[in-house]
């Protein structure tokens, strides 16, 4: 939601559209409160989650204090590394759940922490230029028109089949001079856009990136997408081996055993669906006109590292079947994430604004739960849940939708 500053002290938001200082600032005077950009980073999470997924409501409590860093982490040369990328800084890149656990377990955070927190990978995407993914979606795809999940003719994409084979059509028109661009005209390529979605709703918080997993096996993750090369790495393209013997994969990309494969282009180790994709709306995605609105799925290691131990695997298969348990295990662990690095002491409601009818400052009120408190009740506003506002009317609690911000 808030953009960090580079290492000029200018804050970047050209790349995601985060909140400017400005709008920041003027939420901060709204609100009335002392608000910290750490808190408003936690203010966007819990209102995404809730009130764009449709997810959880997370109680927010406001305090943190500014880090200590004097200058923020770049990954320009001159920054951090020259040339990094987000995904090479990450502290385990592979598929090894011990590996994986163990910064969580560095942070305070269980087996069940992360495997609900990795759950937050239900919503939201691997974008355009992907941290270091880039060409995420390129490489081999079943294109058995049968096959395809869901099938050709869902939703607005279109696809070019012969015969039983159909593979994605996307008409891009290209604005920018990019390498592929066609000058000012359109051009048609068949393959996915640019980037890949975690799982088959990437805009709703629920758990089927979980019910994805289910009946999936570690094991799964040694399908190629395609030939093994001769360090043992999977490429994206050729015929698919077996990244552990080298032999030609049994069951093809299209057989119903084979729903990931791998690709370890560039040591950036990922799984791509074979067969599911997923389509959004162009308001999701960046530059949706440019590098398309459907994509492949993907799973980075730290996804199906869950699978590697018995303990999360079981989480994993109980969140699938539950996606209440998987909500309340996330409200939890979330909550746990956000106060790190904070006193507790330090962390608060904001103050109560008291409302005339359901109008509290700045902020009107629509509809409310359980009900829907009358004109002459006399309420104030006392905290909030998610994207929602508590109100306090009498002795009782009312959870209620925001209609409107006056200016
Ligand atoms: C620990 C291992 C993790 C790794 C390696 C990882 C890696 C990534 C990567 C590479 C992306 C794509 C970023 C991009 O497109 O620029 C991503 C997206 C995302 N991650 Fe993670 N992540 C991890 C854990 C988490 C956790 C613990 C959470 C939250 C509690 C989380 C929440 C998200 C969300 C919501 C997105 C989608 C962002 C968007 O749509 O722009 N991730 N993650």
């Amino acid at each position: 939601m808030h953009s960090p500053n580079n290492d000029k002290g200018q804050q970047v938001v050209e790349h995601n559209r985060n909140l400017p200082v400005e709008f920041a600032q003027t939420l901060q005077a709204k609100f009335g409160c002392s608000v910290s950009f750490a808190d408003i980073e936690v203010l966007g999470a819990v209102t995404a989650i809730k009130a764009q997924g449709n997810g959880p409501a997370i109680a927010m409590r406001w305090g943190r204090k500014h880090g200590g860093c004097s200058k923020a982490i770049s990954c320009k040369p001159g920054g951090c590394t020259s040339d990094a990328k987000v995904i090479d800084k990450a502290p385990i890149k592979g598929f090894d759940p011990v590996g994986q656990q163990a910064p969580f377990t560095k942070l305070g955070l269980t087996e069940r922490d992360r495997v609900a927190l990795m759950g937050a990978h239900t919503f939201g995407q691997l974008q355009v230029c992907a941290g270091g993914f880039n060409g995420i979606e390129h490489g081999n795809f079943c294109t058995e028109k049968a096959k395809l999940n869901p099938p050709e003719g869902t939703g607005g994409v279109k696809f070019s089949c012969s015969g039983s084979q159909c593979k994605p059509l996307h008409h891009f028109v290209f604005k920018g001079n990019g390498p592929k661009s066609k000058g000012k005209g359109a051009a048609d390529r068949y393959e996915w856009g640019d980037g890949g979605f975690f799982d088959m709703t990437p805009q709703v918080f629920d758990n089927n990136y979980f019910q994805l997993m289910r009946g999936e096996t570690f094991g799964a993750k040694d399908a190629c997408c395609g030939k093994r090369d001769s360090k043992g790495h999977c490429l994206r393209d050729g015929a698919p081996q077996n990244a552990t013997s080298g032999k030609p994969l049994a069951a093809g990309l299209c057989s119903a055993q084979v729903n990931w494969c791998q690709s370890n282009r560039k040591g950036r180790t990922h799984l791509k669906s074979t067969k599911m994709w997923a389509e959004v709306h162009p308001s999701f995605t960046k530059h949706a006109e440019r590098h398309g609105n459907a994509k492949r799925l993907i799973r980075l290691g730290a996804d199906w590292s869950l699978l590697g131990a018995a303990k999360t695997a079981a989480i994993v298969g109980e969140f699938a079947d539950d996606e209440q348990a998987f909500f309340k295990q996330f409200v939890k662990s979330f909550g746990k994430v956000a106060e790190l690095g904070s006193k507790p002491s330090d962390l608060k409601a904001c103050g109560a604004v008291s409302c005339s009818g359901l109008k509290c400052g700045a902020i009107e009120f629509g509809s409310c739960s359980p009900s829907t408190p009358g004109s002459s009740t006399k309420c104030s506003l006392v905290g909030g849940l998610g994207g929602d506002g508590v109100l306090e009317c009498g002795n009782k609690k009312y959870t209620c939708t925001v209609k409107a911000v006056s200016a």
